[in-house]
């Protein structure tokens, strides 16, 4: 998405809809996701009823990443590049992007594909470009490892083997991810498959993309660079969705499918609609569940992805916004961490056409990983910033797997703080929360989980038949600042039986 002209005469757009509670001015920070000039923000005291139904600016849609198939490759080619973007009318903020100056184009291959992808840095500074779900070899996978030094072009080839799913992209440089993700470097990844399940799937038209971030119109917080005011990481105070602020979708048909990444750095929404109707959880990371699940409810964590159909009523009007929730961790702590606001993420505007189409009874779901093919145990725990203890070091490799196994992960949040945790190349099951068959949310294909303070999450991880033991994968908390703290470890996928570690805890018990 490029940069938006925004008012020719650089005036702020005034006519505050009525539930924008309180104006404010500010001066520019030395921050990275900086204003550039008078802004607006939501105020979480004194709750409006529906933020979110005044919303009016057409949503945006990413634009599907145009290809040339050569050789049997189907080839991409993206560019890193910085600029300032008009992401709030009237404020324009210091914006990173992919082929733009805010987020990235959406990437659309199959299963059964080989693809290539060039990606050219047109930044100032280093960066990678990471597969976030992807199951490839560690090479291919864009981690801190695979640095693109400025206006350098790597290449990355692999081929899709994975079931359909809504994956995304995004820069992994070291240390440095907070700035990049949260100025906006981030694009979806649709795979697709040979199935093909009972569900919108016209891109764009009913089949919908909705990249949430978090930004900061003020000095309070959000922006990298910012002192961090909660314990999670910089909470921003004003959402937008694929680029757009205050966003309206006007669905044409009466089934409405909503890809939806939490891209922000820190914050979590916890989705509902505002008739608190039940919409239907149809995937998770890595793809669909094998029902829809009925919810009025979903906590989305920083990278989950969660794919929801939603039944308009004819000439309905609701919003899809983020509620209070729970974070486990104390009153201020979740206060601080955005757990309390209620934010308006789209406004949705019905057909006057009565329904059509329903919900599928049944979805083409892939299997999930068995807890009897599991066998190795690991456990990990949480820290305030680390994992077992120990934070990222980029030469030191922490757990080695053996090519094609797969392992029980023990996930244990032993800390004062929020987190969740990421595993690269890896679609994982959950098997247990706290001892307890998981609840819906978390039935479905995952890569990255949320686990509050005081649980415990046990994994079950099938890995990837690439063996490289020079070439590390990643596994993290995917708060931003967080994994940028050093909150992240390095495992290899080896040959043969050769699993070992985690170092701190022995090697992995056998049962
Ligand atoms: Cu979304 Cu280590 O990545
Ligand atoms: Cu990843
Ligand atoms: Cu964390």
């Amino acid at each position: 998405m490029s940069s938006d002209t925004g008012d020719a005469a650089g005036r702020p757009r005034q006519g505050p809809p009525p539930i924008r509670i309180r104006r404010r001015t500010l001066l520019l920070g030395a921050g990275a996701l900086t204003t550039i000039g008078a802004a607006s923000y939501w105020l979480t005291e004194g709750q409006p009823p529906n933020p979110g139904a005044a919303f009016t600016t057409p949503l945006r849609i990413p634009p599907l990443l145009q290809s040339d198939v050569l050789d049997g490759e189907r080839v991409f080619r993206l560019v890193a590049q910085a600029g300032d973007t008009e992401l709030v009318p009237g404020t324009r903020f210091a914006t990173m992007g992919f082929n733009g100056t805010y987020l990235g184009p959406t990437i659309r291959a199959r299963r059964g594909e080989r693809v290539r992808i060039h990606v050219t840095n047109d930044l100032t500074v280093p960066t990678t470009a990471h597969w976030h779900g992807m199951i490839l070899p560690a090479t291919q996978d864009g981690t801190p490892h695979q640095s693109i030094i400025p206006s350098q072009t790597w290449t990355a080839a692999w081929q899709i083997d994975q079931p359909a799913s809504t994956l995304w992209y995004h820069p992994h440089p070291h240390g440095q991810t907070e700035l990049q993700v949260g100025r906006g470097m981030a694009g979806l990844f649709l795979l697709d498959d040979d199935s093909s399940p009972d569900l919108p799937s016209d891109y764009g038209v009913d089949d919908i993309p909705l990249i949430i971030q978090d930004i900061a119109v003020s000095s309070g917080g959000g922006s990298p660079g910012t002192p961090v005011t909660s314990p999670i990481g910089r909470i921003g105070n004003t959402v937008i969705v694929n680029g757009t602020h205050e966003p309206r979708f006007e669905a044409s048909t009466n089934l409405v499918r909503l890809r939806i990444l939490n891209a922000s750095a820190a914050r979590c929404y916890n989705l509902e609609l505002s008739t608190k109707d039940a919409f239907h959880l149809v995937g998770t990371d890595g793809g669909l569940l094998p029902s829809p699940e009925p919810l009025t409810r979903l906590l989305l964590s920083p990278a989950e992805r969660a794919e929801i159909v939603v039944k308009l009523a004819p000439d309905a009007d609701l919003v899809l916004r983020s509620v209070p929730h729970e974070l486990g961790m104390s009153r201020g702590d979740n206060i601080a961490s955005g757990a309390e606001d209620t934010l308006g993420i789209l406004r949705i505007a019905g057909p006057r056409t009565a329904p059509a189409r329903s919900v599928p009874i049944s979805l083409p779901s892939s299997a999930l990983p068995q807890r009897a093919n599991a066998l190795i145990e690991r456990h990990f725990t949480l820290g305030d910033t680390t994992i077992n203890g120990e934070k990222m070091d980029m030469t030191r490799i922490d757990t080695v797997v053996a090519a094609g196994s797969t392992e029980v992960w023990t996930i244990e949040n032993s800390s004062n703080r929020a987190h969740n945790f990421h595993i690269h190349g890896a679609r994982f099951a959950v098997h247990t929360v706290n001892g307890d068959v998981p609840a819906g949310p978390l039935r479905g294909p995952k890569d990255t989980v949320f686990i509050p303070r005081g649980e415990t999450l046990e994994l079950i991880v099938p890995f990837s038949s690439f063996a490289d033991p020079a070439t590390p994968y990643m596994y993290h908390c995917h708060l931003l600042w967080h994994e940028d703290q050093g909150m992240m470890a390095q495992y290899v996928v080896a040959d043969g039986g050769l699993a070992t570690g985690p170092s701190h805890d022995g090697a992995g018990r056998h049962h």
